[in-house]
């Protein structure tokens, strides 16, 4: 393989790379979960902590059962034979009374957010149980409200419970640059600044340790002038599954 044929290859391999990280960070809307009951993204966190401090249970809604809730820690004496990490539990009204059931541990909480409809969800499960238990608590943010909990559905499909919870902690606060830098922004001043000091270091080694002049003075203006090819040739070398196209090895 001659020299021309092996930067080809390390122009493609490059750009693939790029590209990759690119779609990888755009299909990156989850958020980053903190605590059970906290999450964050770049932009927004959400912490239901301040809901944890008082009673424990803090909520208990009636329907066709009694459910307790706590959004952060255990239950507190647990729910039936569980008697650590309860989030949700079920318990019967019937007297004398049938035993509770878990309808969500608190290590399997996990927010779910859905970015068109602006909704954010906190979902448990119990996974010991057969069908599973599914419990989603639909997170609304109201200032005027310091916690309210209602019931959406019952067992509806089997097994899936849904709940609203109303409270100005259900609100997102906006992460903003003096309350804490994300990681995201750091990486992105590093980059202009490294772009920076590659630019102006090149254009001033260049001129005054080459004797470069004008365009000359471009760090790599190789490799800057063959971009947009290589752009170009890496776009369908990714999109043809990083087969090689061979045209240049025939020339
Ligand atoms: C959030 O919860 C509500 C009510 O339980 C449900 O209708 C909605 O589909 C859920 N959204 C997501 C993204 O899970």
């Amino acid at each position: 393989m001659d020299v021309i044929i092996f930067k080809r290859h390390c122009h493609y391999a490059l750009i693939a790379l790029v590209l990759i990280n690119c779609v990888n960070l755009s299909a990156q809307e989850e958020c980053l979960q903190t605590t059970s009951c906290s999450c964050e993204t770049g932009t927004e966190i959400l912490d239901l902590q301040p809901l944890s401090s008082g009673a424990n249970p803090r909520f208990t809604v009636t329907g066709n059962y009694v459910y307790t809730y706590e959004p952060c820690v255990g239950i507190t004496g647990g729910c039936g034979d569980e008697v650590t990490d309860v989030a949700v539990c079920q318990k019967s009204k019937q007297v004398p009374p049938a035993p509770p059931f878990v309808v969500g541990f608190q290590s399997k909480a996990k927010f779910i957010i859905d970015t068109e409809k602006n909704q954010w969800n906190l979902t448990y499960k119990n996974n010991k149980l057969t069908p599973v238990r599914t419990t989603r608590v639909m997170l609304t943010c109201v200032d005027s409200i310091e916690g309210e909990l209602r019931i959406i559905s019952e067992d509806k499909p089997e097994g899936e419970y849904m709940f609203e919870l109303r409270s100005k902690y259900a609100c997102r606060i906006l992460i903003t640059l003096s309350e804490g830098v994300s990681t995201g922004t750091i990486l992105l001043i590093i980059f202009f600044v490294l772009v920076f000091c590659y630019l102006v270091g090149g254009m001033l080694f260049l001129r005054f340790v080459k004797g470069a002049r004008g365009m000359e003075m471009m760090p790599n203006s190789e490799f800057w002038t063959d971009l947009p090819a290589a752009v170009r040739d890496g776009t369908v070398f990714v999109f043809k599954g990083f087969k090689a196209d061979n045209t240049y090895e025939k020339i």
